[in-house]
Protein backbone atom coordinates (compact mmCIF):
# COMPACT_ATOMS: atom_id res chain seq x y z
CA UNK A 1 0.00 0.00 0.00
CA UNK A 2 1.59 3.47 -0.98
CA UNK A 3 1.86 5.99 1.73
CA UNK A 4 0.31 9.20 2.22
CA UNK A 5 -2.49 8.74 -0.35
CA UNK A 6 -5.59 11.28 0.29
CA UNK A 7 -8.57 9.72 0.94
CA UNK A 8 -11.44 10.22 -1.42
CA UNK A 9 -14.42 11.16 0.47
CA UNK A 10 -18.24 11.47 -1.02
CA UNK A 11 -20.61 13.45 1.39
CA UNK A 12 -24.16 12.15 2.97
CA UNK A 13 -26.96 15.02 4.06
CA UNK A 14 -25.87 16.85 6.46
CA UNK A 15 -22.54 16.83 6.08
CA UNK A 16 -21.49 13.62 7.32
CA UNK A 17 -18.36 12.05 5.47
CA UNK A 18 -18.36 8.99 3.86
CA UNK A 19 -14.72 6.95 2.94
CA UNK A 20 -15.32 6.27 -0.93
CA UNK A 21 -12.85 3.22 -0.70
CA UNK A 22 -14.60 1.37 2.22
CA UNK A 23 -18.13 2.71 1.57
CA UNK A 24 -19.17 3.80 5.08
CA UNK A 25 -19.22 6.86 7.15
CA UNK A 26 -16.50 7.83 9.45
CA UNK A 27 -18.62 8.54 12.11
CA UNK A 28 -22.35 8.46 13.17
CA UNK A 29 -25.17 9.87 11.06
CA UNK A 30 -26.94 10.79 14.74
CA UNK A 31 -24.71 13.18 16.29
CA UNK A 32 -20.58 12.08 15.84
CA UNK A 33 -19.58 14.02 18.76
CA UNK A 34 -22.03 12.42 21.02
CA UNK A 35 -21.20 8.71 20.16
CA UNK A 36 -17.38 9.34 20.71
CA UNK A 37 -17.88 10.51 24.11
CA UNK A 38 -19.40 7.55 24.93
CA UNK A 39 -18.15 5.17 23.14
CA UNK A 40 -14.38 6.11 23.27
CA UNK A 41 -14.05 8.64 26.24
CA UNK A 42 -16.61 6.95 28.79
CA UNK A 43 -15.90 3.07 27.08
CA UNK A 44 -11.81 4.11 28.78
CA UNK A 45 -13.07 5.82 31.63
CA UNK A 46 -11.66 9.25 30.30
CA UNK A 47 -11.44 12.20 31.17
CA UNK A 48 -11.68 10.65 35.21
CA UNK A 49 -7.47 8.66 34.04
CA UNK A 50 -5.97 11.94 32.27
CA UNK A 51 -3.03 12.67 34.22
CA UNK A 52 0.37 14.12 33.23
CA UNK A 53 2.15 11.77 30.86
CA UNK A 54 -1.24 9.59 30.20
CA UNK A 55 -1.10 8.60 26.79
CA UNK A 56 -3.96 7.38 24.21
CA UNK A 57 -3.70 5.72 20.76
CA UNK A 58 -6.06 5.08 17.85
CA UNK A 59 -6.59 3.60 15.01
CA UNK A 60 -8.21 5.23 12.17
CA UNK A 61 -7.85 8.93 12.72
CA UNK A 62 -10.15 9.99 10.41
CA UNK A 63 -11.53 13.56 10.59
CA UNK A 64 -9.58 13.90 13.54
CA UNK A 65 -13.18 14.35 15.83
CA UNK A 66 -12.11 11.55 18.89
CA UNK A 67 -8.65 13.43 19.01
CA UNK A 68 -10.82 17.09 19.19
CA UNK A 69 -13.26 15.28 21.33
CA UNK A 70 -10.70 14.43 23.75
CA UNK A 71 -8.77 17.47 24.05
CA UNK A 72 -11.92 19.63 25.12
CA UNK A 73 -12.65 16.87 27.72
CA UNK A 74 -8.89 17.24 28.75
CA UNK A 75 -8.80 20.86 28.78
CA UNK A 76 -12.07 20.78 30.87
CA UNK A 77 -10.73 18.19 32.88
CA UNK A 78 -7.28 20.11 33.64
CA UNK A 79 -8.84 23.17 34.30
CA UNK A 80 -11.35 22.02 37.06
CA UNK A 81 -8.22 19.62 38.38
CA UNK A 82 -6.11 22.36 38.55
CA UNK A 83 -3.34 20.72 36.25
CA UNK A 84 -3.03 23.25 34.32
CA UNK A 85 0.38 22.46 32.85
CA UNK A 86 0.05 18.55 32.46
CA UNK A 87 0.14 17.08 29.35
CA UNK A 88 -1.79 14.06 27.94
CA UNK A 89 0.11 11.83 24.47
CA UNK A 90 -2.36 11.27 21.09
CA UNK A 91 -0.98 9.06 18.81
CA UNK A 92 -3.87 8.15 16.11
CA UNK A 93 -2.44 5.85 13.00
CA UNK A 94 -4.02 6.51 9.52
CA UNK A 95 -3.16 5.08 6.11
CA UNK A 96 -5.36 7.34 3.87
CA UNK A 97 -5.30 11.17 5.52
CA UNK A 98 -8.40 13.14 4.25
CA UNK A 99 -7.60 16.41 2.92
CA UNK A 100 -7.38 19.53 4.89
CA UNK A 101 -10.84 20.90 3.17
CA UNK A 102 -12.68 17.33 3.67
CA UNK A 103 -11.82 17.44 6.86
CA UNK A 104 -12.56 21.28 7.41
CA UNK A 105 -16.07 20.34 6.34
CA UNK A 106 -17.05 17.35 8.41
CA UNK A 107 -16.01 18.65 10.95
CA UNK A 108 -17.98 22.36 10.92
CA UNK A 109 -20.88 21.19 12.23
CA UNK A 110 -19.35 20.55 16.00
CA UNK A 111 -19.38 24.14 16.95
CA UNK A 112 -18.70 23.34 20.11
CA UNK A 113 -14.96 21.78 18.93
CA UNK A 114 -14.77 24.59 16.90
CA UNK A 115 -11.62 26.87 18.97
CA UNK A 116 -9.56 23.67 18.80
CA UNK A 117 -10.41 22.59 15.51
CA UNK A 118 -8.73 26.12 13.68
CA UNK A 119 -5.27 25.06 14.98
CA UNK A 120 -5.78 21.64 14.07
CA UNK A 121 -6.65 22.45 10.57
CA UNK A 122 -3.92 25.04 10.18
CA UNK A 123 -1.58 22.53 11.26
CA UNK A 124 -2.59 19.97 8.92
CA UNK A 125 -2.82 22.28 5.98
CA UNK A 126 0.73 22.42 6.65
CA UNK A 127 1.20 18.92 6.49
CA UNK A 128 2.20 18.71 10.22
CA UNK A 129 1.64 15.42 11.43
CA UNK A 130 2.89 16.23 14.97
CA UNK A 131 1.23 19.13 16.26
CA UNK A 132 -0.34 20.41 19.64
CA UNK A 133 -4.45 20.50 20.44
CA UNK A 134 -4.20 22.61 23.77
CA UNK A 135 -3.02 20.57 26.34
CA UNK A 136 -2.76 17.38 24.02
CA UNK A 137 0.45 16.45 22.01
CA UNK A 138 -0.73 14.68 18.89
CA UNK A 139 1.32 12.59 16.35
CA UNK A 140 -0.16 10.77 13.46
CA UNK A 141 1.42 7.63 11.95
CA UNK A 142 0.82 7.70 8.15
CA UNK A 143 0.58 3.76 6.83
CA UNK A 144 -0.69 0.77 6.87
CA UNK A 145 -1.10 -0.08 10.55
CA UNK A 146 -0.25 -3.48 9.66
CA UNK A 147 3.11 -2.17 9.29
CA UNK A 148 3.19 0.80 11.18
CA UNK A 149 1.66 -0.24 14.68
CA UNK A 150 4.16 -3.18 14.94
CA UNK A 151 7.25 -0.58 14.41
CA UNK A 152 5.47 1.39 17.15
CA UNK A 153 8.55 1.71 20.08
CA UNK A 154 5.48 3.24 22.86
CA UNK A 155 2.71 1.32 25.13
CA UNK A 156 -0.35 3.73 24.84
CA UNK A 157 -2.82 3.77 28.69
CA UNK A 158 -5.84 3.64 26.64
CA UNK A 159 -6.54 2.70 22.72
CA UNK A 160 -9.52 3.98 20.89
CA UNK A 161 -10.47 1.33 18.04
CA UNK A 162 -12.04 3.03 15.44
CA UNK A 163 -11.34 1.35 11.69
CA UNK A 164 -14.78 1.31 9.66
CA UNK A 165 -16.83 -1.85 10.82
CA UNK A 166 -15.30 -5.45 10.48
CA UNK A 167 -17.31 -6.44 7.60
CA UNK A 168 -16.04 -3.57 5.22
CA UNK A 169 -12.38 -3.34 7.16
CA UNK A 170 -11.49 -6.47 8.22
CA UNK A 171 -7.39 -5.59 8.55
CA UNK A 172 -8.54 -2.93 11.82
CA UNK A 173 -9.49 -6.19 13.61
CA UNK A 174 -7.33 -9.23 12.67
CA UNK A 175 -6.70 -10.97 15.15
CA UNK A 176 -2.59 -10.38 14.46
CA UNK A 177 -3.35 -6.38 14.63
CA UNK A 178 -5.06 -6.72 18.03
CA UNK A 179 -2.45 -8.83 19.55
CA UNK A 180 -0.02 -5.72 18.63
CA UNK A 181 -2.52 -3.56 20.20
CA UNK A 182 -2.48 -5.65 23.33
CA UNK A 183 1.94 -5.91 23.43
CA UNK A 184 1.03 -1.95 22.84
CA UNK A 185 -0.71 -1.24 26.07
CA UNK A 186 0.79 -0.16 29.42
CA UNK A 187 -0.02 -2.91 32.12
CA UNK A 188 -3.90 -1.73 33.35
CA UNK A 189 -4.19 0.04 30.09
CA UNK A 190 -7.37 -0.26 28.05
CA UNK A 191 -9.62 -0.19 24.81
CA UNK A 192 -12.65 0.78 23.77
CA UNK A 193 -14.54 0.10 20.17
CA UNK A 194 -17.96 0.03 18.62
CA UNK A 195 -18.04 -2.89 17.58
CA UNK A 196 -19.39 -6.14 19.93
CA UNK A 197 -18.68 -8.24 16.97
CA UNK A 198 -17.69 -11.66 18.21
CA UNK A 199 -14.11 -12.64 16.39
CA UNK A 200 -13.24 -9.19 17.40
CA UNK A 201 -14.05 -9.68 21.25
CA UNK A 202 -12.38 -13.03 21.00
CA UNK A 203 -9.00 -11.90 19.47
CA UNK A 204 -8.74 -9.21 22.03
CA UNK A 205 -9.21 -11.68 25.11
CA UNK A 206 -6.66 -13.69 23.07
CA UNK A 207 -4.36 -10.40 22.97
CA UNK A 208 -4.62 -9.83 26.86
CA UNK A 209 -7.53 -8.07 27.83
CA UNK A 210 -10.61 -8.60 30.14
CA UNK A 211 -13.28 -7.91 27.73
CA UNK A 212 -17.10 -6.81 28.67
CA UNK A 213 -19.51 -6.04 26.51
CA UNK A 214 -21.47 -2.67 27.08
CA UNK A 215 -24.67 -0.73 25.64
CA UNK A 216 -23.78 0.72 22.71
CA UNK A 217 -24.59 4.53 21.40
CA UNK A 218 -27.76 5.18 19.49
CA UNK A 219 -29.01 2.33 17.64
CA UNK A 220 -25.40 0.06 18.28
CA UNK A 221 -26.97 -2.45 20.99
CA UNK A 222 -23.34 -3.16 22.31
CA UNK A 223 -19.93 -2.00 21.76
CA UNK A 224 -16.68 -3.49 23.77
CA UNK A 225 -14.79 -2.33 26.78
CA UNK A 226 -11.83 -4.06 28.35
CA UNK A 227 -8.86 -3.68 30.96
CA UNK A 228 -5.06 -5.32 29.56
CA UNK A 229 -4.66 -7.90 32.55
CA UNK A 230 -1.99 -10.29 30.46
CA UNK A 231 -3.34 -13.63 31.27
CA UNK A 232 -2.71 -14.54 27.64
C1 LIG B 1 -14.19 5.09 11.17
S1 LIG B 1 -12.84 5.91 10.44
C2 LIG B 1 -12.07 6.71 11.84
C3 LIG B 1 -12.83 7.94 12.31
C4 LIG B 1 -11.96 8.82 13.19
N1 LIG B 1 -11.53 8.19 14.40
C5 LIG B 1 -12.57 10.16 13.45
O1 LIG B 1 -12.52 10.65 14.60
O2 LIG B 1 -13.05 10.78 12.47
C6 LIG B 1 -11.66 4.60 10.14
C7 LIG B 1 -10.30 5.07 9.65
O3 LIG B 1 -9.42 3.94 9.57
C8 LIG B 1 -8.56 4.13 8.46
N2 LIG B 1 -8.01 2.83 8.05
C9 LIG B 1 -8.67 1.78 7.51
N3 LIG B 1 -7.84 0.74 7.28
C10 LIG B 1 -6.60 1.13 7.69
C11 LIG B 1 -5.33 0.50 7.73
N4 LIG B 1 -5.13 -0.75 7.26
N5 LIG B 1 -4.28 1.20 8.26
C12 LIG B 1 -4.46 2.46 8.74
N6 LIG B 1 -5.64 3.10 8.73
C13 LIG B 1 -6.71 2.47 8.21
C14 LIG B 1 -9.48 4.75 7.43
O4 LIG B 1 -8.76 5.42 6.40
C15 LIG B 1 -10.32 5.71 8.28
O5 LIG B 1 -9.78 6.99 8.33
Amino acid sequence: MANDQTAKVAWQPGDVPVAARFDEAYFSRENGLAETRHTFLAGNDLPARLRDGFHVAELGFGTGLNMLALAAAWQEARDSTGQGRARVRFTSFEAWPMSGADIARALAPFDALDALARPFLAAWAQGARRFAIGGLDVEVIIGDVAQTLPAWPDQADAWFLDGFSPAKNPEMWSEALLREVGAHTAPSGSFATFTAAGHVRRALAAAGFAVERRAGYGRKRHMSIGRLTNAR
